[in-house]
């Protein structure tokens, strides 16, 4: 048995935590869609989701993880009783890992371009237009080179373990960011053209609400944003001590992600507006808003340029903070697949972390040399399909195959009354029947 890690104190964990589930989908995906779908309509479909729907199986992962002390493929195995379920587990449990290689093999390409703004910004006002310009421009030379910069990145701070990576840069990213988000969006509220974007955020266009479309990106949103379904949560709770009370964690955690995202929507929307007011066209030709990756890697630039020494500072900020944000997930990505290399082919931490990361660096090679045919589909058969059908999953093994009395028993190490609290009387049931029938209708829909 290899010496698992464990995470030093409770705010280490929550800030690891938090630091996985905001990420890229918070503070470019949630106000993106908003935006353009009903704004205010969206975020309450997002709160809702994100309550309702997502935290109850962010507890699964964390009380699944920290019973098992193990990988997700341990876990979901020692919960079943008969071979079959067993099996079906550990199948789920590597399917998973599948899912969170694919998730990070294209999200270290968009984190690379974010590292390439962030430098492009001061290169520029030194003169290096040039080399300013190789960082921001489409090209497969940038986005692999990039790619592999931050996949280094990652890489490092993965091998340096549990508390002396993880929990070390997640206190140090964290606050940071948090910081720098506050700051920005200070910034732009006060700018000519904000209040119009406020309005858009906050006012919901209720004519949006009702569509199948709109709730199923709305799951798709709240899942990816917690970073359920492939077992990260799992691996993270499984480094949580048995002295810790979980459902109060995973509220702070649920609580951190959805803030930062509503946050992040106080920048990005009125920033839109500003750069409207400003003459940046943000709607196509058919009246639309463009879509999200011209948002931020076109409307933004063209506004921050409108802003002179401001804006060079201001997008410099912007882009780091996108960098940040993108590499505490990355690295919860990582420990996915590395968790299971070291448990159960006793690898080292670090030759572990070196090889699922180098295999994934080459996954995001191939999609970066064929772009246009796997980018896109990645993206949508990872998040859009493969972690709600493993969120479904973890609620059935969680809510059916798993003894009731055994949970029960992991939940009581930390509290010995919680059989008569409100978390016990809900939040079975909500796994039993709530969550797989939504997530399955919602599922069925998206398929038709
Ligand atoms: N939650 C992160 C974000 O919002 C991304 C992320 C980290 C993730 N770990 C994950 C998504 C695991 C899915 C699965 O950007």
């Amino acid at each position: 048995m290899v010496n698992r890690g464990e995470f030093g104190s409770r705010l280490g964990f929550i800030l690891a935590a938090a630091g996985s589930a905001v990420g890229l989908g918070n503070i470019w995906g949630f106000p993106t869609q908003a935006a353009s779908n009903g704004g205010a309509a969206f975020l309450l479909v997002y709160l809702v989701l994100a309550f309702a729907l997502a935290y109850p199986i962010l507890m699964a992962e964390l009380i699944l993880g920290r019973h098992a002390h193990g990988n997700s493929v341990v876990a979901l195995t020692r919960i079943a009783e008969r071979p079959v379920t067993k099996a079906i587990g550990a199948l789920t449990g590597l399917a998973g890992i599948l899912v969170a290689s694919s998730i990070l093999s294209f999200y270290s390409i968009v984190s690379g371009w974010m590292l390439g703004f962030t430098a492009s910004y001061p290169l520029a006002a030194m003169g290096f237009d040039a080399h300013a310009a190789w960082l921001t421009d489409f090209s497969l030379s940038r986005n692999v080179i990039l790619m592999t910069l931050f996949s280094a990145m990652t890489i490092g701070i993965v091998m340096g373990g549990v508390q002396g990576g993880i929990e070390r840069w997640s206190r140090r990213l964290m606050p940071t960011l948090i910081v720098t988000l506050i700051v920005l969006a200070a910034y732009v509220l006060s700018l000519e053209g904000a209040s119009e974007g406020l309005r858009v955020y906050l006012v919901p266009d209720f004519s949006k609400i009702l569509s199948a479309d709109l709730i199923l990106r709305a799951l798709g949103s709240a899942f990816f944003s917690l970073s359920l379904g492939v077992g990260t949560m799992l691996i993270y709770g499984s480094y949580i001590s048995d002295e810790e009370h979980l459902p109060s964690i995973g509220v702070q955690v649920a609580l951190i992600d959805v803030g930062i995202a509503v946050l992040a929507g106080f920048l990005i929307l009125p920033a839109m507006y500003v750069a409207l007011a400003r003459g940046v066209e943000i709607f196509d030709a058919t009246g639309a808003l463009l879509s999200e990756d011209t948002l931020i890697f076109t409307v933004l630039p063209e506004l921050f340029a409108t802003l002179g020494t401001a804006g060079l500072v201001l997008a410099t900020a912007f882009f780091f903070l996108m960098s940040v944000a993108a590499l505490t997930s990355s690295i919860s990505m990582l420990e996915v697949p590395v968790a299971f290399l070291t448990e159960r082919f006793q690898w080292t931490r670090s030759r572990a972390a070196i090889i699922a990361g180098v295999f994934i660096g080459f996954l995001s090679t191939a999609i970066a040399m064929n772009f246009d045919s796997l980018f896109g589909f990645v993206i949508a058969a990872s998040t859009r399909y493969g972690q709600p059908m493993l969120g479904l999953m973890l609620c059935i093994y969680t809510g059916w195959i798993w003894r009731r009395d055994s949970v029960l028993a992991e939940l009581r190490k930390n509290d010995p009354d919680v059989a008569s609290g409100v978390f016990w009387k809900i939040w079975p049931w909500y796994l039993r029947v709530v969550c797989p029938v939504v997530i399955g209708f919602i599922l069925w829909r998206s398929l038709l």
